[in-house]
């Protein structure tokens, strides 16, 4: 069995309504100025009257950022610093989706260690301690609430930046289904779609260990039942809380093997073509999925996730990658995405740099089998 290093960090709080709760526990923090990072959305959906509502006690101030944008840049967590700086937070609370997130996270990095976002670019770059975090998500997607990593756009090469330190991890994670309830119906199949990516990446990375697999493996369970009950009927309030919960489990399973090609793949995509991130997923994953199935060893670990899911499949007459594969893209369907690079837009003779963006990116390393220049290009050949 391989060697790993456990040591969660986040304290998960699960239950519909716990955001109204939100004032008892900044104060077992002993927070005194709160720092809310969010976007206009979330700000317009009621989540953010809440959760100051919440937080309406005389020895509590609190502060809003609400300037995140989809993919946040450097520009962004730089406009967050300046309010930071005025306000003097200490504790930040990022809430929405995995943008407003690792903004308040990318926010942590520079307003506690000083200097710009690439200095943090890659792992464990922070040398000072850092403020309490708790992220609120609000959809179903990035499990940023549950790892160290914020992803933050740099503003002039649009690359993502992967920023993580285990400082940044949050020191609470509130996740309320009902906050997940509202949001519009392209958001929940984006984010949706990108959960069940990386339930389905970390189960075959290379750093995957007893227990990356164990979150991932009830990440995919919890996913993979619950995204065409909330395609179907987004009320449902028991399956967009097994949909919350599988994509914080795959962000414990981020935070314990990485990710693989498909987000190497995706992420080009988004830069050059500011594809959103999910769409992009819903693009890449069946591509990755078929050649990872190649390796028959990597086969035989997605014929395992099928066997503890509810999707039909025939050992004896299928290929798993296939079924798997094919599954993705039912649900990228159904959840009215892209499927095929063509209907996006994206010309033919670009396919080429992709593939050199996507053999540059550090997620493809922990890819199970090794994916080079010529590998991308035969999988975004194949998704065309
Ligand atoms: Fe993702």
């Amino acid at each position: 069995m391989d060697a790993f290093d456990f040591q969660p960090r986040t304290r998960i709080i699960f239950g519909a309504n716990q955001l109204d709760h939100l004032g008892d526990y900044v104060s077992q923090l002993k927070a005194k100025r709160i720092l809310l990072v969010t976007d206009p959305g979330i700000l317009k959906a009621g989540h953010i009257g809440r959760a100051t509502n919440a937080l309406a006690n005389p020895s509590l101030e609190w502060e809003i950022f609400d300037g995140v944008e989809e993919n946040p840049s450097t520009a962004t967590v730089q406009q967050a610093l300046e309010v930071a700086n005025e306000f003097r937070p200490d504790l930040l609370i990022g809430i929405g989706g995995g943008s407003s997130m690792d903004c308040a996270k990318g926010l942590n990095f520079i307003y506690t260690n000083g200097g710009k976002m690439q200095d943090y670019w890659g792992k464990d770059k922070a040398t000072k301690p850092m403020l309490p975090m708790i992220a609120i998500p609000t959809t179903a997607g990035t499990g940023s609430e549950t790892q160290s990593f914020a992803l933050i756009s740099d503003e002039e090469t649009h690359v993502k930046m992967a920023c993580g330190d285990k400082k940044a991890a949050c020191v609470m994670a509130l996740l309320d289904p009902a906050l997940t309830l509202t949001q519009p119906s392209t958001v929940t199949s984006v984010t949706g779609i990108d959960a069940i990516s990386h339930a389905l990446e970390t189960y075959v990375t290379k750093p995957r260990n007893a227990v990356s697999l164990m979150y991932s493996r009830q990440a995919w369970k919890y996913l993979h039942a619950s995204f065409p009950k909330i395609l179907a009927e987004p009320l449902h309030l028991e399956a967009r809380g097994t949909m919350l919960l599988g994509a914080s489990w795959a962000g414990m399973a981020i935070e314990n093997s990485m990710l693989g090609a498909a987000h190497a793949c995706a992420n080009p995509l988004t830069a050059r073509f500011n594809i959103i991130h999910g769409q992009a997923i819903a693009l890449t994953l069946p591509g990755v999925i078929r050649f990872n199935g190649e390796d028959p060893k990597i086969n035989g670990w997605y014929e395992e996730l099928l066997e503890v899911s509810e999707i039909p499949f025939d050992e004896k007459n299928e290929i798993a990658a296939e079924v798997l594969a094919n599954w993705v893209t039912e649900q990228a369907h159904s959840a009215k995405l892209f499927t095929k690079l063509r209907d996006c837009s994206i010309p033919l003779d670009v396919l080429d740099q992709l593939s050199e963006d996507a053999a540059k990116q550090w997620t493809g390393t922990f890819n199970p089998r090794p994916v080079k220049k010529d590998d991308f290009q035969t999988i975004y050949e194949s998704i065309y």
